[in-house]
């Protein structure tokens, strides 16, 4: 056992924290050559944080006592988003009370009943492209997975109050759409309201008008004594703890902001690597498009069942990590990692990206190729976009279904072609990795007058 933090970069501490916000997907590469599968960074602000890139370390992670680590407190830099009610910064038996509290929409029966209106929110977005239109996927497919988490949460999408949340988070996320602007997030003294034309101020003036929304939301409907669904509110408003105690307007609302934020722009910025890769490869467009031909009107609990499309969707998720490390993990007491012996409040991150692009675990891994997921399984330990352990995605299976959904509704039925053949690269986009650009795309036309239009022509 070697008594000390694995190797790093030993460049200024500051340098490092730039590099991390700067390009974090690059950096890690690097060190990776450098210094091997477990390496350490000294970034100005944090503790020593060691990444890990190798399945024995994950499996190391995900498989102790939970109450060995912290988490909450790892992730205070959403807290400027979501209060200090959220189910990110909790730790221990909170978390645990309100991960069971809000886990059931996230399954079973209740998963089952978003799957038509998933199908009908897809069609009716695309259905307004226009012939010839340049459109961004990630912009639109934030639109239909925003639609998705508000009925999730609010059981209804309809509505003047919901119609005003969803450009506000738009724009509240938008702020930060860039590796520079991102900044914000990770270094404090950035962090001032001068009134709205401020960065910070703007951020802060929207959640402003989104609490107010959801604020509004919840007098509504305790005055209406609303009749209690399955939706997320109405579980949340009906919840009472030990003490009998429900919850306060003031989690209510943490933990409302948490989900709208954590459910929508990760699936979305998925769903646009999706069509990216897809439309770059034509014959997985073609393969994907006679699975779900043959499937003609499957129900769409059935193809979400889907071999391929089901391949495509985990490849995706493999080659481009939404977030390219998971919640890192504070050490409460010294223990040894991949042979290391870690102090007590050291941070231990396994990297999803690092895992998901060995090359003793995917062949090739640099190419994009969905037939790896037909041939072999992974584990937990090799392959985890949704994390692990008690941390694990609260809405890792609304996420798959989502993107199954989305993808079978428009790919059967429309032609998209890339607006360009430029190469993609990912960029930092607050706390996620999402596509420079956005992925621009052309709508040419509905998929059933393309076919009868060939038709004609033969
Ligand atoms: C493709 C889309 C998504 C990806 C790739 C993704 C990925 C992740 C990852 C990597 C984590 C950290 C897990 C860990 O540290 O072990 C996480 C946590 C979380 N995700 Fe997702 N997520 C996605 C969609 C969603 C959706 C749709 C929701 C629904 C509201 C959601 C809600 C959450 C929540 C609440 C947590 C915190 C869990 C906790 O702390 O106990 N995510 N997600």
């Amino acid at each position: 056992m070697v008594n000390k933090l694995p190797k790093g970069p030993n460049s200024p501490a500051w340098w490092q924290l730039i590099r991390w916000i700067k390009d974090p997907l690059s950096y890690q590469k690097e060190c990776v050559q450098n210094y091997g599968d477990i390496f350490t960074f000294r970034m100005k602000g944090f503790s020593p944080f060691v990444v890990i890139g190798h399945p024995v370390g994950v499996k190391e992670i995900f498989s102790q006592d939970p109450n060995n680590f912290d988490v909450g407190r790892s992730n205070y830099i959403v807290q400027p988003l979501v209060g200090d009610n959220s189910l990110f910064l909790y730790d221990g038996k909170r978390h645990q009370r309100e991960r069971k509290l809000l886990m059931p929409p996230f399954h079973g029966q209740n998963l089952q009943s978003y799957a038509q209106s998933i199908c009908e929110i897809a069609t009716h977005v695309a259905a307004q492209w226009q012939e010839g239109q340049r459109i961004i996927a990630r912009k639109v497919m934030q639109e239909i997975t925003l639609e998705v988490i508000i009925k999730v949460i609010f059981g209804i999408s309809e509505g003047e109050r919901y119609q005003k949340i969803k450009p506000l988070l738009a724009e509240m996320l938008d702020v930060t759409d860039s590796p520079l602007r991102s900044s914000f997030l990770f270094l404090k003294f950035l962090q001032q309201d001068w009134g709205t034309w401020s960065p910070w101020g703007r951020i802060k003036y929207r959640k402003k008008q989104i609490y107010r929304l959801l604020q509004d939301e919840i007098e509504a409907r305790r005055s209406l004594s609303h009749e209690l669904g399955n939706d997320i509110l109405s579980l949340m408003m009906s919840a009472k703890d030990e003490k009998g105690q429900p919850m306060t307007d003031a989690e209510l609302k943490d933990e409302l902001m948490t989900l709208l934020l954590a459910g929508h722009e990760t699936t979305a910025t998925m769903l646009a690597w999706a069509f990216y890769e897809i439309l770059r490869h034509p014959p997985v467009l073609e393969k994907l498009r006679e699975e779900l031909d043959r499937s003609g009107n499957f129900a769409p609990l059935e193809i979400a069942k889907l071999p391929y499309l089901n391949a495509v969707c985990q490849e995706v998720l493999r080659f481009y990590p939404v977030i390219p490390i998971i919640f890192p993990r504070i050490t409460k007491t010294s223990m040894e990692i991949m042979g290391y012996y870690v102090e007590a409040e050291t941070w231990l991150t396994p990297s999803i990206y690092l895992v998901h692009h060995r090359e003793d675990l995917y062949l090739e891994p640099e190419k994009f190729k969905p037939e790896r997921f037909l041939e072999r399984q992974y584990s937990p330990y090799e392959y985890f976009p949704f994390g692990g352990g008690n941390r694990r995605c609260l809405g890792a299976a609304l996420a798959e279904l989502e993107m199954k959904l989305v993808l079978a509704s428009i790919i059967s039925k429309y032609e998209l072609t890339l607006a360009n053949k430029k190469l993609i690269k990912p960029q930092r986009r607050g706390l996620t990795i999402s596509p420079t650009g956005g992925v621009p795309l052309i709508f040419q036309q509905k998929r059933q007058i393309f076919v009868r239009q060939l038709q004609n022509v033969t």
